[in-house]
């Protein structure tokens, strides 16, 4: 590792955890992100105003992840929320992805330098909806999304670069069902609960119903930068989501399952671009009390410097030649 991706412990967590540093809020608020089972795949250091987002391939769930596809959306997401956090507080963040790519080394997601900046009703605003945004499993409501209210969160995934496909027709629609419920099939049902962690069952959020909102989160190519492209658009179109008053709710069983997937590509989206995460949109109904928030690794765990490079047996998807690589 060369002494530029070393990762440095935040120095003083818990000496100044009443009066956190400008970076370490960022950081504090960056871990509300959304992410894979709950995993929070993530790792950062602190120096300064600089920050640096690594990937945790500790945290990973190869069998349910093999290319570490979903690993790389949440650290997109993460990167999405530290940029968003940041502009609420009054900084920029200036960031640059894949430091070290031409090493082949994907732990390294991004550096972020916080410049001053001026504080904005959006920037607040935007902030907001990052603490507010929850996975909203509970049925939403049989009032249709308007398709152009869609076409509007397609376009706040678009602005930060990734691909959003609306399907608004009723034969993609019937096909995406019936793919999802293959999906939960052949992946042996919904996954399981975990203690604190997500309720993925089938009926509480799980399948495709008649009046969603449906999008697919695409890319021209599969590999880490993608992926963190997806997970930067995904977090894009979920605060604006938020933002208008609707619920969203991935669905990564379909992209997970490979056959589900080809299939996906192949017969909604014509071939063209690759499929990497369904996502449900969708109105709760009115007066419905707020979710309470899921549990997140402390500040000071997610700061402490990286334990192992490796993963569960040395591997790393995008350390090697293959397709996954740079
Ligand atoms: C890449 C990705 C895939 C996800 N897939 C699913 C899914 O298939 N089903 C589901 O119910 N939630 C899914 N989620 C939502 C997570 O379970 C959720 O973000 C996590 O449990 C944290 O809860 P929160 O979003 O309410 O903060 C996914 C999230 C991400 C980032």
């Amino acid at each position: 590792m060369s002494p530029a991706s070393t990762p440095r412990a935040a120095t003083g967590v818990h000496a100044v955890a009443g009066a956190l540093s400008p970076a370490l809020r960022v950081v504090d608020l960056a871990r509300r992100a959304p992410s894979i089972r709950n995993s929070q795949p993530w790792g950062w250091s602190v120096d300064g105003t600089t920050i640096h987002l690594y990937a945790d391939w500790d945290r990973w769930r190869r069998r349910d992840d093999p290319a570490g596809r979903h690993l790389l959306i949440s650290c997109g997401l993460a990167l999405h929320h530290a940029e968003v956090a940041a502009r609420g507080l009054g900084w920029e963040a200036v960031v640059s992805r894949f430091p070290h790519r031409d090493g082949a080394r994907h732990d390294l997601v991004a550096r972020l330098d916080l410049v001053p900046s001026f504080s904005s009703p959006d920037g607040a605003a935007e902030l907001t909806a990052l603490t507010q945004r929850r996975t909203d499993r509970r049925r939403f409501t049989s009032w249709p999304v308007p398709e152009e209210l869609v076409q509007d969160l397609c376009a706040s995934a678009g602005d930060r670069g990734g691909l959003a496909v609306s399907l608004p027709d009723v034969v993609d629609r019937f096909r995406v069902q019936h793919l999802v419920g293959l999906a939960q099939r052949l992946g042996g049902g919904a996954p399981v609960e975990s203690a604190g962690g997500p309720r993925w069952l089938a009926g509480t959020g799980t399948s495709v119903e008649v009046h969603d909102g449906l999008v697919v989160l695409c890319s021209q190519a599969d590999g880490p930068e993608s992926w963190t492209t997806v997970g930067e658009s995904l977090g894009a179109l979920w605060l604006t989501a938020v933002r208008r008053g609707l619920a969203v709710v991935p669905l990564s069983q379909v992209i997970e399952i490979e056959d589900t997937r080809q299939s996906l590509r192949s017969s909604v989206l014509g071939g063209l671009v690759l499929p990497q995460l369904l996502v449900r949109v969708g109105w709760q109904p009115i007066g419905h009390t707020g979710l309470p928030r899921t549990s997140r690794r402390s500040l000071e765990s997610v700061t402490r410097p990286r334990p192992t490079t490796t993963g569960p047996d040395g591997a790393r998807p995008g350390t090697g030649p293959g397709p996954s690589g740079p």
